[in-house]
């Protein structure tokens, strides 16, 4: 994981929106580049940017291009109709030629080498699924995408990947087909299956606890939303070594809003678990971990936490920060 010890300014860079077009019911495709022709940072299948859309509006989105093509970088944003102003302002307000910050990219849905591959998407969580399933054809992977979406006309790059890729992508409208049996399927996986799933919080419920019971199976998810956080919250300690600080976060508040009210330098952009932009080493202590994010080993070696989410088990805990 990338942890929360860069100065922001080293990840700031502001990029001019080149494009800009409906590729589905809901759905714009943004293409930036850089204002003076320049090459984009590096990224791989799996990794995101925030798009800093003004200053009260942050928000995070995989990027859906050809890493190899370092002259632009690609999102696809869904309007959200329950949202909170993001996803609107991107498709009411943006327009090409706008000059926008982003931060990133960073990379918390790894694409990891297999030999074969199930990809799982559902709606707009195609987006950092297209990467990977281009990079295992490349590699010669055996791989199968699963893309299911509530009518085909919703469905961004449904089309493109079936033409690009023919029988190896299954495409799932619910309008047509009904919801697809995603625990048969992920049931008849074979061993070694690295399956990648985004989408919707029941898809990858459902992932979830198919791949529970399968053990030769490894099942790396994204999240766009946080999961429901559960368990009564109490104050504790925090000791910041790098700042000299030692902070009481009462029940109400979160380590990262005490941090900056303190004047700590922190990053954060989700403040709901989800980005990772805020993972902060943890020096001592036991966190409570709160975050829709890090894998079962990575809360259990409790190496770093998601200050915007997590608590603490005990009394203190020391960060370095
Ligand atoms: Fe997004 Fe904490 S700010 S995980």
């Amino acid at each position: 994981m990338t942890v929360n010890t860069l100065p922001s300014a080293d990840l700031d860079l502001e990029v001019l929106l080149a494009h800009k077009e409906t590729i589905a019911d809901g759905v714009v495709r943004l293409v930036f580049r850089h204002p003076a022709g320049d090459q984009l940072p590096p990224w791989a299948p799996g990794a995101h940017v925030d798009l800093l859309l003004r200053p009260d509006i942050v928000r995070q989105y995989s990027l859906c291009g050809d890493p190899g093509d370092r002259s632009v970088l690609e999102v696809a944003v869904l309007r959200e109709r329950a949202g909170r102003g993001g996803s609107a302002f991107v498709h009411d307000a943006l327009r090409p030629g706008d000059r926008v910050r982003i931060r990133g990219p960073r990379n918390h849905f790894p694409f990891v080498p297999a030999e074969r591959y199930l990809f799982i998407a559902g709606g707009i969580g195609i987006t950092p699924i297209v990467p990977m399933v281009a990079a295992a054809d490349e590699n010669g992977a055996d791989w199968q995408l699963l893309y299911g979406g509530r009518s085909r006309s919703s469905m961004a790059f449904a089309a493109r990947l079936r033409e690009k890729y023919g029988d190896r992508v299954v495409l799932w409208p619910q309008d047509e087909a009904g919801l697809p049996d995603v625990r048969g399927i992920l049931r008849a996986a074979v061993t070694g299956t690295a399956v990648y799933c985004c989408g919707p919080e029941r898809l990858l419920v459902a992932a979830e606890e198919a791949c529970a019971v399968l053990p030769d199976v490894a099942l790396h998810l994204e999240r766009f939303s946080a999961k429901e956080i559960t368990g009564a919250a109490a104050g504790f300690d925090v000791e910041l070594t790098r700042s000299g600080l030692t902070l009481t976060v009462p029940a109400d508040r979160s380590i990262l809003e005490v941090a900056e009210d303190a004047g700590v330098p922190v990053l954060s952009s989700c403040r709901e678990g989800v980005c990772g932009t805020c993972e902060t080493p943890v020096l001592a202590g036991v966190p409570d971990h709160r975050d829709s994010l890090l894998t079962g080993e990575e809360r259990a070696a409790n190496e770093t936490m998601m200050i915007c989410v997590s608590r603490s088990c005990g009394r203190k805990l020391v960060l370095d920060l």
